[in-house]
């Protein structure tokens, strides 16, 4: 079935695939998300459900999949840092969206503030404190206060329909 009707669809089980991708009109930027297990390694995903959600105080907010294997890492830490990603870091959005892959073995990165993992070269970072984490169906909101935050500018990563894309010029 195809989304580009204006058929109305109510959400239900064999509406799924009809309602991701009608979600998947929505633009986004795409980031990865770090922080560290109980066990101390690094953890980290790929994530475009990232927002901005108030000023004063400074926060943010994602959800993550309860089934995601960092679950545990993200919701057990107090810490977690966001890394907005550049046009040209699709390898590294592929590479943490890879479930338990080798990812910080590929990246080049330091630990920051808090023992969190800070990837190198992003277009902007947040270190942030997670404050709340608030049931939201399969997925886990993470709303985080900003602790500290840099901005590297260039191009941004986008993501569209289920594909990466490039900025229009203006
Ligand atoms: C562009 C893009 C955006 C994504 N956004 C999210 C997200 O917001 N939340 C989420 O839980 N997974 C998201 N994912 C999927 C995770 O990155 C993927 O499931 C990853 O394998 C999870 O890692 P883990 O299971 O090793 O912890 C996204 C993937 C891509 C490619």
């Amino acid at each position: 079935m195809t989304t580009e009707s204006s058929q109305v669809l109510t959400p239900s089980a064999d509406q799924g695939r009809a309602l991701r991708d009608t979600l998947g009109h929505f633009a986004t930027g795409v980031t990865v998300v770090t922080t560290r297990d109980a066990a101390g390694q690094p953890a980290g995903m790929t994530v475009n459900s990232f927002n901005s959600v108030s000023l004063d105080p400074a926060m943010v907010l994602w959800s993550i999949d309860k089934q995601a294997l960092g679950y545990q890492a993200f919701t057990g830490q107090e810490h977690f840092a966001v890394h907005v990603l550049k046009a040209d870091q699709q390898h590294i959005s592929n590479l943490f969206a890879g479930r338990g892959a080798d990812k910080f073995g590929q990246v080049h990165w330091r630990t920051g503030p808090d023992g969190i993992p800070q990837l190198e070269g992003c277009a902007a970072y947040f270190h942030c404190r997670r404050v709340q984490c608030i049931d939201g169906g399969d997925h886990t909101i993470l709303l985080g206060e900003v602790l500290e935050f840099t901005a590297g500018g260039g191009e941004p990563l986008v993501f569209h329909r289920g594909r990466y894309r490039a900025l229009a010029g203006d």
